[in-house]
């Protein structure tokens, strides 16, 4: 195949058939990564097969390796912790043995996906028996692929390239007040292309989503507008869960509607409407209920204040905007302004008051509702806490191996600290 061809056509696979690659093939892919270029050609990697079913499964079930079962040849990629550290060169060698592997594996009709999300790496480590001097690096699937997926969104070299100089200031923060919005929605609409349509996003917190469906749900009225989507987490399981009630994306992302379009396409989802309004000028049209979830937390303030105007706008008299914010004065709204659990892109947590202040010029707030007083999922507090935190490591690891602390819904005086807010305000 034309090197250029594999190059530009190559794509991330992540439904594979049952079907098994025959053992010399799969030997001639992993002597692909071997070619690859590394420090001092010291080729300091490993591949770890894994071909046992009940080994698979512990991957799943104990590290939390979602959709390992339906990888054909999960194969792990370990680098040697001992040396070459100061600029990662062994997992630079590493990345570059994965890329050619993909690429071969590609030019043989196989299909390939890089994973970083296999799960806790200590449980991994613990299972494979790999020892405490390795680094996991990734797995890489491998198997005949039974998709294929839309092309996502690759930025242009002119795009990215500077001369001599990076024009970026010398301090960077995640908060969006220092980002264009523009960037913003650029990254949010190459990330969602980062899964495929039937794999999709899972929540961080899997309970308090469960808890704040079932809230939204008492909520709805028979026409809901959901403002501005990129994980499509909410908007697909509320319209599943409804299916009398019609709902409205509207994105001002073209890729994101094509994107979640695929996606209600795929699960035959036939009551949601998706809108393209690149300015976020809707259709004349009023709605029941207005959902804004998980929105406002990513957006600088000018465009808070204008999403919170367009919901405005969209509402008919006497209707319901549910409005969520990852909360500043909880536990994990506090962490995460020191980079603790980050996922996509620019996000800070927000007070109570800076919305309230701005919901207030046009709605009243009705309620206010606080989910997951202390989280405590696996991957939160197993990933550790940075800095001066880290004394309190053991304890929360210790805890989250319980489950003790996530999953509750409060209102009141416990909503304050609790880490999703849902308010609801009246037009
Ligand atoms: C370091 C790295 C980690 C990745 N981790 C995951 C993962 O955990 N799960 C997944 O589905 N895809 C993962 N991917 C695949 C990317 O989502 C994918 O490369 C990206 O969306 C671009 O799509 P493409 O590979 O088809 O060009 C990873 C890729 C890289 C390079």
């Amino acid at each position: 195949m034309d090197i250029k061809k594999a190059i530009w056509d190559r794509r991330s696979i992540r439904k594979f058939k049952k079907e098994k690659i025959p053992t010399s093939v799969l030997y001639n892919i992993l002597d692909a990564g071997v070619q690859a270029p590394s420090s001092c050609n010291q080729q300091l990697f490993y591949f770890v097969l894994v071909d046992d079913p009940a080994l698979k499964q512990k991957l799943e079930k104990e590290a939390g390796f979602k959709w390992i079962d339906r990888i054909p040849h999960p194969v792990f990629v370990v680098t040697d912790k001992r040396f070459g550290n100061e600029k990662f060169s062994n997992i630079q060698g590493a990345s570059a043995a994965i890329e050619n592997m993909l690429l071969y594996a590609y030019s043989l009709g196989i299909g390939s996906c890089w994973i970083a999300g296999y799960g806790d790496k200590a449980i991994v480590k613990r299972l494979l028996h790999i020892p405490s001097y390795f680094h996991i690096l990734g797995c890489v699937g491998l198997g005949y692929p039974d998709e294929r997926p839309i092309p996502p969104i690759k930025r242009s070299a002119r795009e990215i390239t500077f001369v001599n100089h990076i024009p970026f200031p010398e301090e960077a923060t995640n908060n969006p007040e220092d980002w264009t919005y523009k960037d913003i929605q650029s990254l949010a609409a190459r990330t969602i292309f980062a899964k495929s349509p039937d794999i999709g996003y899972y929540h961080l917190f899997p309970l308090e989503l469960e808890q704040q469906l079932h809230f939204i749900s008492s909520k709805l009225g028979k026409e809901v507008l959901y403002l501005e989507d990129i994980s499509g987490i909410y908007l697909f399981k509320l319209a599943q869960m409804h299916q009398r009630i019609s709902f409205t994306m509207v994105s001002s992302s073209k890729k994101v509607v094509a994107w979640m379009e695929e996606k209600a396409q795929h699960h035959k989802i036939k009551n949601i409407s998706f809108v393209y309004s690149p300015d976020l000028t809707l259709p004349k049209k009023q709605f029941d209920t207005v959902l804004c979830l998980d929105q406002v937390n990513r957006l600088p303030s000018r465009q808070r204040e204008q999403i919170i105007a367009l919901a405005h706008r969209s509402l008919k008299k006497d209707s319901t905007l549910l409005l969520s914010f990852l909360n500043k004065r909880s536990l994990y709204g506090a962490l995460f302004r020191k980079g603790v659990g980050r996922r996509y892109g620019p996000e800070i947590s927000l007070t109570y008051g800076s919305l309230a202040t701005l919901l207030n010029k046009q709605f009243t707030i009705t309620e206010r509702v606080g989910f997951n007083l202390l989280p405590s999922p696996k991957l939160f507090f197993k990933m550790g806490v940075p800095g001066r935190y880290t004394v309190f490591n053991p304890f929360m690891r210790y805890l989250a191996r319980f489950n003790l602390l996530e999953g509750s819904t409060n209102s009141g005086f416990l909503a304050r600290f609790s880490t999703t807010n849902i308010l609801v305000a009246k037009k």
